[in-house]
């Protein structure tokens, strides 16, 4: 069952130049964390900041559930921003709920809960709309077995998916076959409530609000490089198991991956002027950054500083001509759900971009591959989908559009179709919209005060 109750389509119209300063939307990934480490810490979190999309929302309801007292004070502000207070329950201390968990649209929400879950001793049921209930759980079911979790879920461990948990878990060394900071996020908590040391060895770094949040609630954390046994930016990441999590204060900084929609648009817009203020810069999750300064893209980091243990900066950027370039395979993960903004770009870039390594983008919100060729498709840009791999050969000229595009319930999809609809020569349209509400509310407010004109078709 989906959240939402209608499907709604959009239309983006060509516009001129984009100007002006926005703020970018709660960073989705902290987000998700700070209500699950506020939830597992004794006293009081209070959260400013945070992403109040559907996703997020579903992870805050079935923290709820499992008896964590989460209020959304109002007291809005244009510098403070809204308020969260978190009374947590403790590691291990969370009660059995009382019915079904339904997650809606958000892999976050099922991949980090299932290692909470797991480890509490009660039986608790996952589900969440169409989109999630096709997406991959095996990648967690599979560690969490071996930590003495039991799951019974549907062909391939799809949701709805039952978790009979253990508070007697025993601790793994477990490394990961897929570039995931899902999956490792999912050990990491369930490694919370087992006794002894719980490692996961990640040969391809990815994104590390996870580790970084747990030391900020006071749990031990031991990062190890380990180059010559993994590669480059491998680690052993190994958590102590029953620390006292106490209630912090934590600031979430804007969405790099939010933020992207209105660089990328801004970008393509020839003479635009555009800063998007407090964006996370995380190196791992930087990516898409500097693939636009590799296709030429004029983007300056300004006022650069920490919010809540995480690198910020105001991105300033002005628009051009952009070129297609190669994007090495390794870059995947700091920039994995990038890849359809980046789409777009390269379709208004002159020349071919290339990206690899894009096999996981199958197992995102819709098969991102797919539904980014079907899209680029619709609207004329040339182009060659392989199993793992995107070519999108650009002209330096707007590209057709007047496509109508599915979005398969995937926010990023609709949202990169949008930006396309303002620098092609024909409106393009997408069928449904209402997803954008799982990450970015407001996207469509946001940018057409910058000059967008995306409308209700
Ligand atoms: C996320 C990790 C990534 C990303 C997702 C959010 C997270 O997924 O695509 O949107 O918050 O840990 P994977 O771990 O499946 O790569």
């Amino acid at each position: 069952m989906s959240l939402r109750a209608h499907s709604a389509k959009l239309v983006a119209r060509p516009a001129g130049r984009l100007q002006g300063r926005v703020c970018a939307p709660g960073d989705k990934s902290i987000s998700h964390r700070a209500l699950m480490f506020g939830a597992l810490a004794l006293g009081e979190t209070t959260v400013r900041g945070l992403l109040d999309g559907e996703d997020v929302l579903a992870t805050a309801a079935a923290l709820r559930a499992l008896g964590a007292e989460i209020t959304h004070v109002r007291d809005g502000g244009p510098l403070s921003g809204d308020l969260w207070r978190i009374r947590g329950f403790g590691v291990g201390g969370g009660r059995e709920p009382a019915d079904v968990l339904e997650l809606g649209n958000s892999g976050t929400s099922a991949r980090l809960l299932a290692g909470i879950l797991a480890s509490h001793p009660f039986t608790s049921i996952m589900t969440g709309d169409a989109s999630l209930r096709r997406r991959p759980m095996h990648r967690v079911i599979e560690p969490l077995t071996r930590m003495g979790g039991r799951f019974e879920g549907r062909e391939g461990g799809r949701l709805p998916l039952a978790i009979v948990g253990t508070d007697e878990m025993v601790p793994i060394e477990y490394r990961l076959p897929v570039a995931s900071a899902q999956v490792k996020s999912a050990i990491l908590l369930a490694g919370l409530n087992t006794a002894g040391e719980t490692t996961v060895v990640e040969p391809e770094p990815t994104r590390d609000h996870t580790e970084r949040m747990l030391r900020h609630f006071g749990a031990e954390v031991r990062v190890v490089l380990a180059p010559g046994e993994l590669g480059d930016g491998g680690k052993r990441i190994t958590v102590v198991g029953w620390p006292e999590l106490l209630g912090r204060d934590i600031v979430v900084p804007g969405d790099p991956s939010s933020a992207a929609f209105a660089v990328v648009a801004a970008a393509i817009r020839p003479g635009s002027d555009v800063t998007i203020e407090n964006v996370g810069v995380n190196p791992l999750r930087a990516g898409l950054y500097q693939t636009l300064r590799d296709m030429g893209a004029d983007i300056a980091f300004e006022n650069e500083r920490e919010v809540g243990g995480e690198p910020v900066a105001d991105l300033h950027v002005k628009g051009g001509v952009l070129k297609g370039v190669e994007v090495p395979p390794e870059r995947a993960p700091s920039m994995i759900d990038e890849y359809p903004i980046l789409a777009i770009a390269a379709a208004c870039a002159k020349g071919t971009t290339r990206m690899q390594g894009l096999a996981e983008l199958r197992a995102k919100e819709s098969d991102r591959l797919a539904s980014v060729s079907a899209g680029l498709f619709a609207n004329g840009v040339k182009h060659e989908m392989g199993l793992a791999d995107l070519v999108v050969h650009g002209t330096g000229a707007p590209p057709a559009g007047g496509g109508l595009v599915a979005t398969h319930l995937d926010h990023r999809i609709a949202m990169s179709f949008l930006v396309l609809g303002l620098a092609a020569r024909e409106p393009v349209a997408i069928d449904d919209g209402s997803p954008i509400e799982t990450s970015f509310p407001g996207f469509a407010q946001l940018m057409n005060g910058l000059g967008a004109r995306i409308e209700a078709a």
